[in-house]
């Protein structure tokens, strides 16, 4: 009887802590986040009115089929805030307000975002989150929200751990399960705090629709996705299940070929990366739609294992990228950086490793995997023979390696 008494006070110590001990809701992305943000496409053009179209057509195209799920109004909609503080959204442009453009979005099985900015002001100069955390989340909740892109401009001094960590208390408070993604932009290393603060971090700056590119902003610099892409280098180890490197949203249908789209989707999917296209989805090119709703290539992205990829190897401009999938697969993608097309011979025999990260052991000699080509939907061959292939320029070589039974 003593014994129990002593072990209920600090037990009893610690639940009456519990509420107000820091955190984020856990599990809301197990797997890296799919769905839609308005800013790469449209910037500060955004209305009720097209978001709605948007979310029609996601349910209507086979996105929501393939797993996108989440319908993100990104900067501009909101415009001042009233004598209690409270945030306004733009009158002209969502007139009929955020709870009903919330509702829709539900009404049609998605789920619905919303941006905001710890600083003073958003990026683009409306009125942002500072100050007005615990009444903001409120709102949001209020409102049926269920994803917060929270930026990172005009924070001054501001501490980034800090004020990130306060959004995630006012949400929590709030009682509303939100997604919660950083958008610090790798600035103060965000991958090694991130995991306790929110479910998806960017890593580094905005992305551009250019495949291997640098563009100077004046402060700032654009990225195209190769640079992106090396900009991942080391990070790999900080993401995971409900804790994700984010390397920015897709730019697949704004304007690359076809090619580069596919090796951007596709090097997105290898990094586990949230998959946020950014594209008109109202009307979509069949290329384009078919990138997007890649079953194999997002099941790569989604498997549950939530391993990021990494580099294996690189020769001649081809990357050799290799990605542990559950069940004992391995996802095998080749990435042709150079501008001009290049023979690939994959001899499997010379790719034997083991990745720390996952304890995943790769080696043909113990084991023979079948192989399947996920663009050409084609399966044929295993890993007894050397692979043969040509990769045209700016395109991946992307296999999927499963068991032999
Ligand atoms: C920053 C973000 C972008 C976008 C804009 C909006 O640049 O990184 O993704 O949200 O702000 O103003």
């Amino acid at each position: 009887m003593k014994i129990q008494t002593k072990l209920l006070l600090p037990v009893l110590f610690l639940l009456a802590l519990y509420p107000l001990q820091a955190q984020k809701f856990q599990g809301l992305a197990k797997t890296p986040p799919m769905g839609w943000n308005s800013w790469n496409k449209f910037a500060c053009d955004v209305s009720e009115k097209m978001i709605r179209e948007e979310a029609d057509a996601m349910a209507a195209s086979g996105l929501k089929e393939a797993g996108y799920q989440y319908i993100v109004i990104d900067d501009c909609w909101q415009v001042s805030r009233d004598s209690l503080g409270f945030i306004v959204p733009d009158p002209q442009r969502f007139p009929s307000g955020i709870k009903a453009l919330a509702d829709y979005v539900h009404s049609k099985g998605l789920k619905f975002g919303i941006y905001s900015c710890a600083g003073d002001k958003t990026c683009a100069g409306r009125p942002a989150g500072r100050g007005h955390e615990y009444q903001d989340a409120l709102m949001y909740a209020k409102w049926g929200v269920d994803y917060l892109k929270y930026d990172w401009c005009n924070t001054g001094k501001m501490n980034a751990e800090e004020a990130y960590s306060t959004m995630r208390d006012a949400l929590f408070a709030a009682g509303r399960p939100i997604v919660f993604s950083l958008c610090e932009w790798g600035n103060n290393k965000p991958w090694l705090w991130g995991a306790a603060v929110g479910h998806l971090w960017r890593t580094t700056g905005d992305i551009y629709n250019c495949f291997d590119c640098k563009k100077n902003n004046g402060n700032w610099f654009a990225n195209g996705v190769l640079q992106i892409l090396d900009m991942q280098n080391g990070l790999r180890k900080f993401a995971g299940p409900d804790h994700w490197n984010d390397p920015d949203m897709l730019e697949v249908g704004n304007g690359m070929p076809a090619n580069e789209d596919k090796a951007h989707f596709t090097m997105w999917c290898m990094l586990a990366a949230p998959l946020i296209a950014g594209n008109d989805l109202r009307n979509m090119s069949p290329e384009t739609k078919a990138i997007l709703t890649n079953k194999e290539a997002i099941a790569i992205n989604q498997d549950t294992l939530g391993i990021q990829g990494f580099k294996f190897a690189a020769k001649d401009s081809v990357e050799t990228w290799m990605k542990p999938l559950c069940g004992g697969k391995w996802a095998v993608c080749l990435l042709n950086r150079s501008k001009v097309s290049r023979s690939v011979d994959l001899d499997w025999k010379s790719m034997s490793v083991t990745d720390s990260l996952s304890q995943r052991e790769f080696n043909t000699s113990k084991e023979i995997f079948k192989i399947k080509d996920i663009w050409q939907n084609k399966e044929g061959g295993d890993t007894r023979k050397p692979l043969k292939a040509v990769i045209p320029t700016h395109d991946v070589l992307c296999l999927k390696l499963y068991r032999k039974e």
